[in-house]
């Protein structure tokens, strides 16, 4: 018998609590099909920092990184805590100490308010960049350091290499080595090689500010994009408005080189939305489409799809949010997309 998986379940903030209830009788589901997963739940988020001061201790990251397998995370990001300093202390710091290099940002048109047919997904480098959370505030000046290092770059590109060449599609590299010599200069360096390594794939480099204009006006013709952390944040969210938005918008981080026992996080794209959050309107289809992206790189393909295809069979039948232009609730927006799971 397979060993059981151990999913950390941390909910966070704002509207994270909400989605991830509605991802949770998915893992159910997969139990329920045989698949042996054990789960605790953390409260790490503003509530808990709050109460008890603590962002994310070091035996709890400890714990997280060693006993466990995968994390589901919600969202963090609270207005009573306004310098963020919590979601550095926690989202940032599992990111960075679990060497989660690899964010893998898929837009596909799961439904309504999509442009048809759409398939562009973004690799975003998750660790680096100028959020290393290196720089300082003096009177009249402040620094933002931005590190690029050749191991991570690499990683990063050659998950996005290795998956242009899986599906035959093209892949663009989002830079601006035209003004940061240095940083975006060692991910051309970088790109140059893998392109010499992998002659299959059509590959090339653009500077990011053309990019987001083609983009914008034609997504189609872009298959994978690569991009450091911060121009990968952008694009992302931007690609996000071509499905329906950020309500619907998936994400997937590894380390492809497997550091540590715990190897990936699922998270939604979205934030905690406090604009919404406590009043039932969130959409729950980016945090269950995480989980897909999860069953998928557990190894569980026919989960992974059959969630997949739930989504677009309950977006398809008219099951709908508010931010889709429905009058769902979180809750029944779940249950919707539960109704065409296989029993
Ligand atoms: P956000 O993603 O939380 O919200 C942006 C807009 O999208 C809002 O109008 C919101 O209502 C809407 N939205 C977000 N999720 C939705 C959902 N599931 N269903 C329907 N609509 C949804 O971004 P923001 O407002 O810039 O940030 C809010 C807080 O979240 C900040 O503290 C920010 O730092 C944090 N944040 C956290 C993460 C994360 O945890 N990964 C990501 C982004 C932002
Ligand atoms: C995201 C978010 C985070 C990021 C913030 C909350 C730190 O915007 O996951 O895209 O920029 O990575
Ligand atoms: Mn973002």
């Amino acid at each position: 018998m397979d060993k059981p998986v151990r999913i950390a379940l941390i909910p966070g903030d704002g509207v994270g609590s909400e989605v991830m209830a509605e991802a949770l009788p998915c893992l159910d589901w997969a139990r329920d099909r045989g698949r042996r997963i054990e789960t605790e739940r953390f409260p790490f988020g503003a509530d808990h920092c709050l109460a008890t001061g603590e962002t994310l201790p070091d035996a709890a990251f400890l714990d997280l990184r060693d006993g466990f397998d995968a994390i589901l995370f919600g969202a963090v990001g609270d207005p009573r805590l306004p310098d963020g300093r919590h979601a550095e202390a926690i989202l940032l710091r599992l990111r960075q100490d679990l060497a989660l290099t690899v964010n893998f940002r898929p837009c596909r048109s799961w439904g309504p308010g999509a442009r048809l047919g759409l398939d562009l997904e973004v690799f975003r480098e998750n660790t680096e960049g100028p959020y290393c959370l290196q720089g300082s505030t003096e009177p009249g000046r402040a620094v933002d350091l931005a590190v690029h290092t050749e191991p991570a770059v690499r990683r990063l590109l050659q998950a996005a290499f290795q998956r242009a060449g899986q599906r035959n599609r093209p892949l663009t590299l989002a830079h601006k080595a035209n003004v940061l010599k240095h940083g975006h200069g060692l991910w051309m360096r970088v790109f140059e090689d893998l392109r010499s390594d992998h002659p299959g794939v059509s590959a090339r480099g653009m500077h990011a500010d053309a990019l987001l204009c083609a983009l914008v006006q034609d997504p189609a013709p872009f298959g994978i994009i690569a991009a450091d952390n911060y121009l990968g944040d952008l694009i992302s969210d931007l690609c996000a408005a071509f499905i329906g938005g950020m309500g619907v918008a998936p994400s997937l981080s590894w380390a492809p080189h497997r550091p540590f026992r715990c190897s990936v996080l699922a998270e939604p794209v979205h934030g905690s939305a406090p604009d919404i959050a406590g009043k039932g309107l969130a959409n729950p289809v980016g945090m269950v489409l995480s989980t897909a992206l999860l069953f998928r790189h557990l190894g569980w393909e026919p989960e992974a799809s059959a969630l997949e295809t739930a989504v677009s069979r309950a977006l398809a039948s008219g099951a709908k949010t508010p931010d889709l232009g429905g009058t769902l609730s979180t809750q029944a927006m779940g249950l919707a997309i539960r109704d065409h799971l296989p029993h």
